[in-house]
């Protein structure tokens, strides 16, 4: 029997698009995560009972996989997950780690985006071979900041702040590319089509809508706002591929 892919994070936004794409391709998969509960059987998917922070059950769950799709991240403590999962693939031998990260993540100065850069190093530095592919803020991620700040009667709106939303259906295609080829390192940065004005994005929302808004003009302090004022978040020029579908036909898609 070919040997499952295991991929954490496989409940999640991208682990959701990603999972069924590997399935239909035919590989043997098998997700980590905390909540198995009564899943598993039907869609023919394997769950492993595990939680990446707390280091348990990812021995277990690696244990025979060839490849490992790490998808899995929260609000905080991505670095130390990914070193225990890590160190459980060097043990338990496996031949490819794909990770997903974020545009930005060793030149915007917030915690997260350090965490960020420590599990690209827990990859990286494992010894095991590895692919690492960043991309821009999701859509569906973009849709809930936006819809939290719209849902105020004055939005406020940071200024120069720019982002280049990409659709995490697209995200999760490349994914799967390259967990079915060979280690490739670093690729090419993954962003959208576009890229937007905070102002813009809000604007995109109203309208999508069908509602109004003012609009307030408001600085991002200390060095995380000049950071994004420069575009650290940005991929622009070489280095990057951009997908196709835009913000405003996502919205056009997911709001009414
Ligand atoms: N969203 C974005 O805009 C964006 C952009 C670039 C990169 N990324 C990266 O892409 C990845 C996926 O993002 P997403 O939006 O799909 O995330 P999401 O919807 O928030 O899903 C998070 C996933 O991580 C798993 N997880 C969280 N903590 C865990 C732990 N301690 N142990 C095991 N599993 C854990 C959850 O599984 P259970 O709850 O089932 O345990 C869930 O499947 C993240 O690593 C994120 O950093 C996201």
């Amino acid at each position: 029997m070919t040997s499952p892919i295991l991929v954490t994070g496989g409940t999640g936004t991208l682990g959701s698009i990603v999972v069924p794409l590997l399935r239909a391709s035919g590989a043997p998969v098998r997700v980590l995560t905390r909540h198995p509960g009564g899943r598993g059987g039907a869609d023919g998917v394997e769950y492993a009972a595990g939680d990446l922070v707390a280091d348990t059950g990812i021995e277990q769950a690696v244990q025979g996989a060839a490849t490992v799709l790490h998808l899995a991240g929260g609000p905080k403590g991505d670095e130390e997950a990914t070193r225990n999962l890590m160190r459980a693939a060097g043990r338990a031998g496996v031949g490819h780690v794909v990770h997903i990260s974020v545009i930005g993540a060793d030149r915007v100065p917030l915690a997260w985006f350090r965490s960020q850069e420590g599990a690209e190093q827990a990859v990286a530095g494992s010894g095991l071979p590895w692919t690492i592919l960043r991309a821009a803020q999701f859509h569906d991620l973009t849709l809930a900041a936006v819809r939290k700040m719209a849902a105020l009667p004055v939005v406020p709106v940071p200024g120069g702040l720019r982002f280049q939303p990409v659709d995490a259906r697209e995200v999760g295609e490349r994914l799967v590319e390259l967990a079915q080829a060979e280690p490739a390192g670093r690729v090419p940065d993954l962003a959208g089509p576009r890229v937007y004005g905070m102002d813009e994005l809000v604007r995109g929302y109203l309208s999508a809508r069908g509602t109004r808004r003012p609009l307030m003009p408001v600085r991002l302090p200390g060095k995380a706002g000049r950071a994004y004022r420069a575009g650290e978040n940005l991929a622009l020029g070489a280095g990057t591929t951009t997908g196709k579908r835009t913000w405003e036909e996502f919205l056009a898609e997911r709001v009414r």
